[in-house]
């Protein structure tokens, strides 16, 4: 079993797990011991199909050994734009349906962009203000895209970009395809927070498994530090951890053991 190595030439912590269910584990581990030590953190979460079994795990931690999340708060990376809360594929309903039904955190207390906001704009901008008026992104959790987007960061994004309206690309289209009745039904375009905003959290946990991950893990961890990738841009970072298993792990050149 590969464990937690500072590699040398990054500042980026490695936990490699054999499967994606110890990887989903190993992630709800760090999330729920940092509960634990701060209850009115203040979480990033993520959608995709990457946290659900993660957000499971947390599930079971709440009604099991009590994991308290009376006092936490979060906010969501991003949103489709035009698609309206309820919409069974908004992140939205993501949220509710794969964690804050099941536990016992305040609604109030979560926060997801809003697709039909009449002002995108103005949207984004008091999201930005929300999160620093919350003292700022205690832990940042993370999936990647096929292509090294974060959020929907997508190749290109500038290091420095905020919460905006962005236009997705074919592949992450085509990649997202699936939670939709067809390609043609994925937006086109989304609300996103930005590189800069999720590099101002405190810490970053960023999640992958699947051989499917394996090109923008390597790309992201072993390649140059590049917005053509944005997960890259995550080694600039001083508190970044990946927790992935050994699918994700399979085009690493260079040795993550222990
Ligand atoms: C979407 C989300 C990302 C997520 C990515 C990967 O594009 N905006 O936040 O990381 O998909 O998703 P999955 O976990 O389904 O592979």
């Amino acid at each position: 079993m590969k464990t937690a190595v500072k590699t040398k030439n990054s500042n980026v912590k490695v936990i490699i797990r054999a499967t994606s269910e110890e990887m989903s584990k190993e992630a709800a581990r760090i999330f729920a011991d940092r509960i634990r030590k701060k209850p009115n953190i203040v979480l990033g979460l993520a959608t995709g199909g990457t946290p659900v079994k993660m957000y499971k795990e947390l599930i079971r931690m709440h009604k099991e050994e009590g994991l308290d999340f009376s006092k936490v708060i979060t906010y969501n990376l991003d949103e489709y734009l035009g698609i309206s809360s309820d919409h069974d594929q908004s992140y939205r309903y993501f949220m509710n349906d794969n964690l804050f039904n099941h536990i016992n955190i305040k609604k109030e207390n979560t926060h997801v962009l809003n697709g039909k906001a009449k002002d995108a704009a103005k949207e984004c901008k008091a999201y930005e203000d929300a999160i620093k008026k919350a003292g700022g992104i205690d832990i940042q959790l993370l999936g990647i895209g096929g292509n090294g987007h974060i959020a929907f960061n997508e190749p290109g994004s500038p290091k420095a970009s905020r919460t905006r309206v962005v236009d997705l690309t074919e592949k992450t289209i085509q990649d997202n395809a699936r939670f939709f009745a067809s390609a043609s039904d994925v937006p086109r375009q989304a609300l996103t927070t930005g590189n800069g905003t999720i590099m101002e959290a405190k810490e970053i946990l960023l999640i992958a498994d699947k051989a499917s991950k394996a090109d923008a893990i390597a790309k992201s961890l072993e390649g140059p530090i590049t917005e053509k990738v944005p997960a890259s841009l995550l080694r600039e970072h001083k508190n970044v951890t990946f927790v992935i298993d050994k699918d994700a792990a399979s085009n690493l050149k260079g040795d993550y053991s222990g």
